[in-house]
């Protein structure tokens, strides 16, 4: 008997429990009325006089041990219970990221700034809301020229000096105003027009222009330059095609057609069936432009050039729409994925 017990005092001590159930299970079973326990106190009666003390006292701790070890257990699992309910379950595996995706406008603006950055182009940024001299009167447009209606301006205040830049030509003028020639720089940035929002046309549009100052340039290197921009971004069987335009900052000036990427010049909808679309306007800087920016017009020149990011994403995508690109459909901007 006194064996039995003393098993018994092993089997608790090793006992362990995962739910409070069990532990409900282990008390009933040692503790409750039809428990071991109470077998063994019956039993007591039986136990040989002698026997009785030794008896009496395993008794006793396999009694207390039975009822340490329901404390114990519960209150263990009590306090994990607790902790799990305050949401921390560190064994959760974790909620998967979603990446986000480039903005199509940013993809296309970065090609096209690597594309010149290997021509050794820097980058030169400047100020949305711009003065009259910056984004008109050093640009050869005095007060008064007629072409300041090609660009029709938003200005923001009564004062018709503070206006929202209607070009990054502005840009080049701030920095010809700053840096001695030579010079080389693409200005990326965003301009504003008050024009009628439509799949063709909206408000706040994006364009890069592209200044080079250096002695000796002609327009052919204008020609080149454009021709290996055209072939590396839309593909080396690109053609170009200039046609004469006028800019009061460019003489002479010319829009720069490409052969149709599309339909490969045999004539689709977006090149309206001529196998040609427009992509820039270019020329060379007006000697006035250069003086009014304190470059010496006698021993240098350059050429300029100017691009709407909006009109290239959507000759290389193939989007119609100009206005996609502002609503921010996850649906739409989530197709372009090159970072
Ligand atoms: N600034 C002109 C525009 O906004 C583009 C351009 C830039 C044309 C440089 C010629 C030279 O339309």
């Amino acid at each position: 008997m006194l064996n039995k017990i003393k098993e018994h005092i092993l089997l608790v001590e090793n006992f362990e429990a995962k739910s409070l159930e069990l532990v409900e299970k282990f008390r009933i079973d040692y503790l409750g009325k039809k428990g071991v326990l109470n077998d063994f106190f019956a039993a007591f009666k039986e136990v040989p006089n002698t026997e009785k003390k030794e008896f009496g006292q395993f008794v006793n701790e396999l009694k207390n041990k039975a009822q340490e070890k329901v404390n114990q257990l519960k209150e263990n699992l009590e306090q994990s219970e607790e902790n799990a309910g305050s949401g921390l379950d560190l064994t959760m595996s974790g909620e998967s990221m979603r990446l986000g995706s480039r903005h199509p406008l940013s993809i296309v603006k970065n090609e096209i700034v690597e594309i010149f950055a290997r021509l050794g182009f820097t980058i030169s940024e400047g100020p949305e809301i711009e003065d009259d001299w910056h984004n008109f009167s050093a640009l050869n447009l005095p007060e008064e020229h007629p072409a300041r209606d090609m660009q029709d301006t938003f200005f923001i205040q009564t004062n018709p000096d503070v206006l929202l830049r209607t070009h990054t030509s502005s840009v080049q003028v701030r920095y010809m105003e700053k840096n001695p020639a030579p010079i080389r720089t693409l200005s990326p940035g965003r301009v504003f027009r008050n024009e009628a929002i439509s799949a063709r046309a909206h408000c706040i549009f994006h364009q890069i222009e592209g200044l080079y100052i250096d002695e000796n340039v002609s327009f052919a290197d204008l020609k080149q330059t454009l021709l290996h921009f055209a072939q590396e971004f839309f593909g080396k069987e690109t053609e170009i095609r200039l046609r004469p335009s006028y800019f009061p900052f460019t003489e002479p000036s010319a829009e720069v057609d490409i052969s149709c990427n599309i339909c490969k010049s045999k004539g689709c909808n977006i090149c309206k069936y001529t196998g040609w679309v427009e992509i820039l306007g270019c020329g060379m800087v007006d000697p006035n432009v250069l003086e009014n920016c304190g470059i010496d017009s006698k021993k240098y020149s350059g050429f300029a050039f100017g691009m709407g990011v909006e009109r290239i994403t959507m000759l290389k995508y193939q989007i119609k729409d100009l206005r996609l690109f502002f609503e921010n459909d996850i649906r739409f901007l989530e197709q372009f994925t090159k970072a």
